[in-house]
């Protein structure tokens, strides 16, 4: 018996990893997702393998990540709840995919994860899994196993010759990649306590960025960005070039409550710097370059699209239909935004492209010659029609 752990190394994933080999008394391949978390990845093999594990997988993801999954998702302007750029709910699909496609060419007959049972992970990965290869069994110890507490957790490790660092462990539950940085837990648990000292990792405070703006420029084709200050860049180059400059100047910082698929309400904060450079520039870039009725429609739907990302359905009918539609709604969102970056705020300057539907002779305020302003009165005196049918009841109405 086989089983495909995803492994980070810390001590959570090697307390997993030996209590599946205990439990089920089967081989464990460990799988590590390189997802530009930025940890050290050298050694884990190492680790891992001296851990137990029979055979150690890194596998290096980052192009493929923000290309294939955090590039669509922001074709489609996906925001939850009006705040979270879908950091970690984006990641869990990819992560669960790779872990399958180790699994059948293993020859294993389940998938482990290390996610909670209070928590959106452990649904993200297991309808991910299910989507792709229902026939894999999920073994998800926190859901299984009796250490019911960080306590219970030392001490298994202790008597399972698991190395706890000495150093005391960080209060936040985290989840780093390209795309972002999350905390929950800690002093975080109290909605009214302010983040402590500890989170907010990635950017500067926006009080502390420097006094001087900078100024950027971004090239999108068909919703994509391809190029930052004229020079083009691949997908995870770009996201991490973004990352930096948001970083330096305090930009995507978010500290929310939010709603998990399981029923809870949750506090996280997020760092997301260069997410929140392309989201603002993206959007703004559609202004100029979408026709009005296609955006419209286009924004009824991105509630439904981030849904779907957040609640785990990835791989699914309805967001791969949805993003054909995106998809679609992006094929004229080409061209530049020129931004600038200060003190936590992004703030578009300028905006072209080939497809402009912006017509300066019909805008203008100055005289023109395609435009009869005279045709106004008709089209407000119809659309007015049934607003003034209804004038004599007001008073009733507003009784
Ligand atoms: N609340 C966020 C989400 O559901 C972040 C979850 C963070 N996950 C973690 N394992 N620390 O997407
Ligand atoms: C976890 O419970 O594993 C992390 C939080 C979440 O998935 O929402």
């Amino acid at each position: 018996e086989k089983v495909v752990l995803a492994y980070s190394g810390g001590l959570d994933t090697s307390a997993i990893l030996k209590w599946i080999k205990k439990t089920y008394e089967c081989e464990v391949i460990t799988m590590t997702a390189d997802l530009g978390q930025g940890e050290e990845l050298d050694g884990l093999e190492d680790k891992a393998l001296s851990t137990g594990a029979t055979k150690a997988y890194v596998v290096d993801l980052q192009e493929e990540f923000v290309a294939d999954y955090v590039f669509p998702m922001f074709r489609a302007n996906a925001v939850y709840e009006g705040g979270y750029l879908l950091g970690t709910s984006i990641a869990r699909p990819l992560i669960a995919k790779r872990m399958v496609e180790i699994a059948l060419a293993e020859g294993a007959q389940a998938v482990a994860h290390g996610a909670t049972g209070k928590g959106n992970d452990q649904v993200r990965f297991e309808l991910s899994t299910l989507a792709l290869a229902p026939q894999l069994k999920t073994i998800a110890p926190w859901r299984e196993w009796d250490l019911n507490s960080r306590t219970d957790l030392l001490a298994f490790c202790e008597e399972n010759g698991i190395s706890v660092p000495v150093t005391r462990e960080k209060p936040y539950s985290c989840d780093r990649n390209l795309l972002h940085l999350s905390f929950e837990g800690g002093e975080l648990e109290d909605p009214w306590s302010e983040p402590g000292p500890g989170t907010y990792q990635m950017s500067v405070n926006p009080e502390d960025a420097p006094d001087t703006p900078e100024i950027i420029t971004l090239d999108f084709e068909q919703g994509n960005p391809v190029a930052l200050n004229g020079q083009a860049l691949t997908p995870a180059k770009m996201l991490a070039a973004l990352n930096e400059l948001g970083g330096r100047h305090g930009v995507g910082r978010l500290d929310m409550v939010e709603n998990r698929f399981v029923g809870m309400k949750s506090r996280g904060v997020y760092e997301t710097p260069g997410g929140a450079i392309l989201q603002r520039a993206h959007r703004d870039l559609e202004g100029v370059c979408m026709d009005r009725e296609l955006l419209h429609l286009r924004d009824t739907l991105i509630p439904r699209y981030a849904e779907m990302v957040y609640n785990g359905y990835w791989f699914a009918p309805e967001r791969e239909a949805l993003q054909a539609f995106m998809d679609k709604a992006q094929e004229t969102v080409t061209g530049t935004v020129r931004l600038k970056l200060y003190k936590g705020g992004v703030y578009p300057l300028g905006r072209k492209s080939p497809y402009s539907l912006y017509n300066p002779e019909l805008a203008t305020f100055e005289k023109d010659e395609v435009y009869n302003q005279a045709d106004a009165a008709g089209f407000i005196k119809l659309h007015g029609l049934r607003l003034q049918a209804r004038q004599p009841f007001l008073n009733k109405i507003k009784g």
